[in-house]
């Protein structure tokens, strides 16, 4: 029987789905996303803007529901006290904010830029800031700023799951996977 939600042992599969959707969507962001701020302006380059923004626009809606998920559900517990322990919390929000950020950041910098947001072009999402050059252009700073960042904290949350794989041997990195692939 699938098990929709957490445990204290075990993550369930709709925080297991969203974790390997999300990680492979915004892998694929932060690939395209500097790729296309580089294109000579094309039909290509704008077919890709919109790709970019509105598969942003269901991250964000995504994360919205992955944290209402985490609220409403048991965390399995970590595994590593003391200081990692603290390091393993912390990394943890350190990773839900920095997602936060790619997606708000990258919202109001097109909305405040003026440029509508088509969602896959099948509807187009309202303006919700007053256009301003001056907000695009921080909000602008901060999704470049922040897509290094989030390259280094993604490169540390990987290195720390085969850490615990492979070095303190539990079940921090299985506990995500899906059931049929454990040994
Ligand atoms: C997790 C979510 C996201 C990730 C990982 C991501 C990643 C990136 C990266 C790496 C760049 C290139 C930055 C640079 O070279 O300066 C970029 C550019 C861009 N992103 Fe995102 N992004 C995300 C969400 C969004 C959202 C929600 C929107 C808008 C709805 C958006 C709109 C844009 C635009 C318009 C650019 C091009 C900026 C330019 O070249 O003028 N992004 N993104």
């Amino acid at each position: 029987m699938l098990k929709l939600k957490n445990t204290i042992d075990e993550f369930g599969a709709v925080a297991k789905i969203l974790h390997w959707f999300m990680a492979f969507a915004i892998i694929g962001m932060l690939i395209v996303g500097f790729i296309m701020a580089d294109m000579q302006p094309s039909q290509l380059k704008w077919t890709t803007f919109m790709l970019h923004k509105s598969t942003g626009v269901l991250l964000m809606f995504l994360l919205a529901i992955r944290l209402v998920w985490r609220l409403a559900n048991p965390t399995p517990q970590l595994t590593v006290n003391g200081f990692k322990g603290v390091f393993a919390r912390l990394s943890v929000y350190v990773l839900y904010a920095a997602m936060a950020t790619m997606v708000i950041s990258g919202f109001i910098m097109s909305d405040a830029g003026g440029y509508a947001i088509s969602f896959f072009n099948m509807f187009t999402i309202p303006f919700v800031f007053e256009k301003s050059s001056e907000l695009s252009g921080i909000a602008s700073q901060i999704h470049t700023n922040a897509a290094f960042a989030m390259i280094g904290i993604l490169f540390l949350h990987v290195l720390a799951a085969f850490y615990h794989h492979v070095f303190l041997k539990d079940s921090v990195l299985v506990r995500m996977l899906p059931k049929k692939t454990r040994r």
